[in-house]
């Protein structure tokens, strides 16, 4: 099978960025990050793109005057480099059915809840912690899901739970939700990368291993 052509998208720190390069890097993932894109210049994931001498590039919405015309150059971009996989990892804009067309069941998104709780518009970065304090669960997680035309309301691929401590803070807990974001979403892309994941309805199934090790 020929490798699978990953392009992340990023608006952040990238550690989830990091962690598919390496997992890619190390042949985890039978893939390979093509290129990055970043919706905001100056963060620190495009250096990691170039540590690793992929191609980065920064497309801020600002400088385009309708939301279609950003996700053109999105799409132009991504198809030049003949991705077969889209990674959103810690990406800020929601992506409209124009660009979710483009890329149809090939869009995975990685979000720090267990979905359907503390998520859809508004529940981004440390707000979802926050929420998840306030609310008072003792269960919080990782989810990641394919992208659909709603705000994290896509077939779920893999879920992982994450407890929630007395003494957590905002920052205490995402730094646990995050140890697990960085196991979790790699294991994504290898399944996506080996054909292994059939998407039936709302449903993503797993297909096992035909050496019966999994
Ligand atoms: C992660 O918590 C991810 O779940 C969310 O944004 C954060 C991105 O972190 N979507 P990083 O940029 O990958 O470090």
């Amino acid at each position: 099978m020929p490798k699978l052509r990953i392009g992340v998208l990023v608006s952040g720190s990238g550690t989830n960025l990091q962690s598919i390069i390496d997992k890619s890097e190390s042949g985890y993932i039978p893939g390979s990050v093509e290129l990055v894109i970043s919706s905001k210049s100056g963060v620190y994931a495009i250096e990691r793109a170039k540590n690793h001498n992929i191609p980065a590039y920064v497309v801020a919405p600002k400088n385009y005057s309708t939301k279609e015309d950003y996700e053109d150059k999105l799409i132009e971009i991504l198809q030049s480099h003949n991705v077969d996989l889209v990674v959103l990892a810690g990406f800020i804009k929601v992506l409209s059915p124009h660009f979710v067309q483009a890329f149809a069941g090939r869009i995975m998104n990685i979000h720090p809840s267990l979905i359907p709780a503390f998520c859809g518009e508004g529940f981004y970065g440390e707000k979802v912690h926050k929420a998840v304090l306030d609310y008072g669960v003792k269960i919080t997680g990782v989810t990641v899901h394919f992208v659909d035309e709603g705000a994290d309301t896509g077939p779920i691929i893999l879920q992982r739970a994450v407890p929630v401590m007395d003494d957590d803070t905002v920052e205490t807990l995402a730094a646990r939700v995050l140890e697990e974001e960085h196991k979790i979403y790699p294991e994504a892309v290898k399944l996506f990368a080996e054909g292994r994941l059939k998407v039936e309805g709302r449903r993503v199934k797993i297909i096992k291993q035909e050496d019966g090790n999994d």
